[in-house]
């Protein structure tokens, strides 16, 4: 596989990101009990649906993740889909530090992991493998368990903004 930089390509990297942006994507936060180092959730839009049957998803995490390593040997995860006016959560969970839990709603899931109160929707999942590519690691998990929230429509996030479906 020819895995050169982006820039060696002939790719301009803006320009890269700049097309990405094009996709418009919901906005999620991943979450999980993370073990000894405690809860992690991480905001995330490389959500993809993967397979019917069995139910299949799949989502990108980076190499620079502050707990990257834990996140490979985690198993079990909530994808928690967040709601239209939970733009500050995403933007809690997107930034590196200690605080990322502060002043969070959230309950146990069946699987341990942490399940954020309101969302607008919730994936409960279980890891069934990882692939590495390029800096980011693609995680596919099987969906053990699903949950709806109420009629509060969901963040959208389009060219690098929060916007509305409306
Ligand atoms: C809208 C949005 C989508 C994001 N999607 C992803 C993603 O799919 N995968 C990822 O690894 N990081 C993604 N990030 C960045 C991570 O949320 C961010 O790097 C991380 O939470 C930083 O915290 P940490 O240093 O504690 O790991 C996204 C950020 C935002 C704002």
């Amino acid at each position: 596989m020819d895995n050169a930089n982006t820039a060696d390509s002939g790719l301009d990297p803006r320009e890269f990101r700049n097309a990405l942006g094009c996709f418009a994507t919901g906005v999620m936060v991943m979450t999980s009990a993370g073990g000894a180092e405690g809860l992690i959730g991480v905001t995330i839009n490389s959500f993809s649906s993967v397979s019917l049957d069995p139910p299949l998803v799949s989502f990108c995490i980076a190499d620079s993740l502050t707990e990257f390593e834990t996140l490979l040997k985690t198993d079990h995860f909530a994808l928690n889909v967040l709601r239209e006016d939970q733009q500050d959560l995403s933007n809690q969970f997107a930034k590196t530090g200690p605080d990322k839990w502060r002043g969070v709603s959230y309950r146990e899931g069946s699987n341990s992991a942490p399940i954020i109160e309101p969302n607008h929707a919730v994936l409960l999942c279980t890891k069934q493998s990882q692939l590495e590519c390029g800096d980011h690691v693609i995680v596919v998990a099987r969906v053990e368990e699903v949950e709806f929230g109420d009629d509060e429509p969901p963040l959208v996030f389009y060219k690098g903004q929060y916007r509305q479906l409306s």
